[in-house]
């Protein structure tokens, strides 16, 4: 894959396993990008049997000689980010270099109160059940051109003058419509001043690192965070994060050309799952749900809720590749349907008497939506060992083909278990 750039996005809710697609994807390429979301991301990477989970460095950080980019579209939390490369150093497995875009934005203490404080007031049927990372009120500050940028904690007067025109603000709502107490604002310039000198050797220019890397030949593969139903304009609104998790937030995330991206690549679970408020419409509420969830261990990385289960959603999935333009999906926890007599999965909707294939923009409450289920036959043999598509027992290979027939898309990886070997390659 040398001199590509290949985006790797969430086709469902978030939590697809980006993370390991990433991470068993990164020995080809030289360059690993995160480009949007923050901390509320959590990437799970399990190498030799040991768990990492990345929440805002990039999952190359394991790889020797690569380069792992923070690009302009990531919200920082300069604590999680200290802890983060502190972890991985003191078990000496950050063996990547690492470069923090100067352009990317800072999350504040106050975007995270406030972030908590917002989602109380929301009342029942409007909470979005955020990761409480202040990943909304920072983008909407970046929004109204008051955010802090990570180059500003080199600058102490443009700093001063930054935090001084945002706490006269923050501290009214604080005060007055959170009734909470106001930041003292010496302790928090005193604060940002320590973030800017422990993290000033890991700053940079990261638009002009990842464009000289296209330049030169070198691969560069675009981390995308969250998932396509989760993006602020093409999601679930207003259930959604505050980025651009599809495809087009790699470039403005990062600051390379549309024309530059070579392929995008879609991760989809053989199931699906979503933590957090919003549309659903294939959850199962019952049984199946409970089964998916205890089978996939489906609890969130970053905040531990259980997460919802149903069955694959195939009008989503076709959405996904429609606003991605995808050109492969990679096909995530195929192992955790092994044991069930049926798989099913949703093959339209039907609104008002008309027939959806593909996720309208605008979807009406659930009880409105008639789902179409197709039913197909599951398999019992383990499959965590396979690793060559032939291996598959024959029903396990049937719903990989339905999903590339129904998709119109080629399932070129399919992940068969957690570790970083337990892969199918099928066509990369
Ligand atoms: P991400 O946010 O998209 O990177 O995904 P998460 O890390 O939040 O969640 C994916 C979970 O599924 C993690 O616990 C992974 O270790 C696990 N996982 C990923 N791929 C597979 C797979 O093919 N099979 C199984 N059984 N687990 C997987
Ligand atoms: P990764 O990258 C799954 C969800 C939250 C909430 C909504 C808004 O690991 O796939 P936010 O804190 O972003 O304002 O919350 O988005 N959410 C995720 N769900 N995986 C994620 O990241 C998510 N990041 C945010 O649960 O519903
Ligand atoms: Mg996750």
């Amino acid at each position: 894959m040398k001199g590509k750039a290949e985006v790797i996005i969430g086709a469902q809710w978030g939590d697809e396993g980006k993370g390991r697609i990433v991470d068993a994807l990164a020995d080809r390429v030289d360059v690993v990008v995160r480009y949007q979301g923050g901390a509320n991301a959590g990437h799970t990477v399990v190498v030799e049997g040991e768990k990492h989970v990345f929440h805002l460095l990039p999952s190359g950080m394991l790889y020797p000689g690569k380069t792992c980019v923070i690009g302009n579209g990531v919200v920082v939390d300069p604590d999680q980010f200290l802890a983060e490369i502190g972890e991985l150093r003191e078990k000496r497995k950050d063996k990547a270099r690492l470069i923090l875009s100067e352009a990317s934005h800072v999350v504040m203490p106050y975007h995270k109160i406030i972030d908590e404080a917002e989602e109380k007031r929301r009342s029942k049927g409007r909470k979005i059940g955020t990761t409480k990372r202040g990943i909304g009120p920072c983008y909407a500050d970046k929004v109204n051109r008051i955010g802090i940028r990570v180059g500003d904690l080199l600058d102490p007067d443009t700093l001063r003058a930054k935090i001084i025109e945002n706490l006269e603000i923050k501290n009214l709502l604080l005060t007055r419509i959170f009734n909470m107490a106001p930041i003292p604002f010496d302790d928090l310039m005193e604060k940002a001043l320590g973030w800017g000198q422990q993290m000033r050797p890991y700053i940079g220019d990261g638009t002009a690192i990842v464009n000289e890397a296209l330049d030169k030949g070198s691969g560069v593969l675009f981390e995308g965070a969250q998932g396509t139903l989760l993006d602020i304009d093409h999601g679930t609104y207003p259930f959604v994060t505050s980025s651009s998790a599809s495809a087009g937030g790699a470039c403005i995330g990062t600051g390379i050309g549309p024309t530059r991206i070579d392929r995008v690549l879609g991760v989809a679970k053989a199931y699906c799952t979503r933590v957090g408020e919003g549309p659903f419409p294939t959850e199962e509420l019952g049984e199946i749900g409970e089964r998916l969830r205890e089978a996939g261990g489906e609890y969130g990385a970053t905040t531990g809720r259980p997460r919802r289960c149903g069955w694959l959603d195939m009008v989503a999935l076709r959405y996904a590749v429609r606003v991605n333009g995808l050109g492969g999906i990679a096909l995530t926890k195929l192992d955790v349907l092994t044991g069930l007599e049926e798989v099913k999965v949703c093959t339209r909707y039907e609104i008002d008497g008309k027939r959806h294939e593909i996720l309208p923009s605008r979807l009406p409450e659930r009880e409105d939506i008639r789902l179409h289920y197709e039913s197909l036959k599951g398999w019992s043999e383990d499959i965590s060992e396979c690793r060559r598509i032939e291996d598959l027992p024959p029903e396990a290979r049937d719903y990989v083909r339905f999903i590339e027939e129904n998709c119109k898309v080629p399932v070129v990886l399919i992940g068969v278990g957690s570790g970083r070997e337990q892969t199918i390659l099928c066509g990369l």
